[in-house]
């Protein structure tokens, strides 16, 4: 199922709850959360107190994506701020099969992110226990970079990867999608398509979803 998750750091923060609101009407299926703490990454956004605030504005499971140097700190609080799923960098954790232990125990859908640098088998003992895996497709930090096209074949492969191993993990992807690449990024195996400029750039969030979703599903129709 392909899924829509419009990622939070391209909206308007002064009416974070209509444009969550917008793209729950557009036909998002997840809401993508960017948390950065200005060392992992050189940018710093949203902690737990802003996904509380988006907590209320939506029945969407609230994707967060940490981006920080210690998750194991924080992952307690986002779960208790309303996150649903929780994704962590395997190049930020040293005991990545506890860490991924811990976000489910605390209620959560575990995930493991790859930057576009990090080989697949970083994450190949750990893929049984989580529930995604998101795929960089631009080094992370910022909204409205270009796409790094060879990642459509690192999906690919680890989309074979999964298969292979008959698990049932999804593949999402995150950075330089748009209405120009959804396709082909589909036809790769990947299911959960994050987009923040694209969605959230254009003034209507809400017809800008719908636009992608469509898009998104086209390689799927029958
Ligand atoms: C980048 C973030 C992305 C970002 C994507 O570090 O992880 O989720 O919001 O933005 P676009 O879709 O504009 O590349
Ligand atoms: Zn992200």
């Amino acid at each position: 199922m392909v899924e829509i998750a419009p990622s939070i750091l391209s909206a308007d923060f002064a009416r974070l709850g209509e444009e969550i609101q917008a793209a729950e009407r557009g036909g998002a299926g997840l809401i993508h959360v960017d948390i950065m703490d200005g060392h992992f990454v050189p940018n710093l956004t949203i902690g737990p107190l802003v996904v509380k605030a988006a907590r209320k504005a939506t029945g969407l499971p609230l994707d967060c994506h940490l981006m920080i140097t210690d998750p194991d700190r924080y992952i307690a609080d986002f779960a208790q701020a309303g996150a649903g799923l929780i994704s962590v960098h395997v190049e930020a954790v040293a005991h990545l099969h506890r860490t991924v232990t811990a976000i489910r125990d605390l209620g959560c859908r575990p995930g493991v992110v790859l930057n576009p640098a990090t080989p697949l088998v970083a994450l190949e003992e750990v893929l049984p226990y989580v529930d995604y895996v998101l795929v960089m497709s631009v080094n992370p930090g910022f909204g409205g970079q270009s796409f790094i096209g060879t990642c459509l074949d690192k999906v690919s492969r680890l989309r074979g990867m999964i298969e292979s191993r008959g698990l049932n993990v999804q593949i999402e992807i995150d950075g330089g999608v748009g209405l120009d690449n959804v396709a082909e990024v589909v036809r790769a195996g990947a299911r959960w398509i994050v987009a923040g400029s694209a969605i959230f750039g254009k003034g209507d969030a809400e017809a800008a979803t719908r636009a992608m979703r469509q898009k998104a599903l086209e390689p799927l129709a029958i």
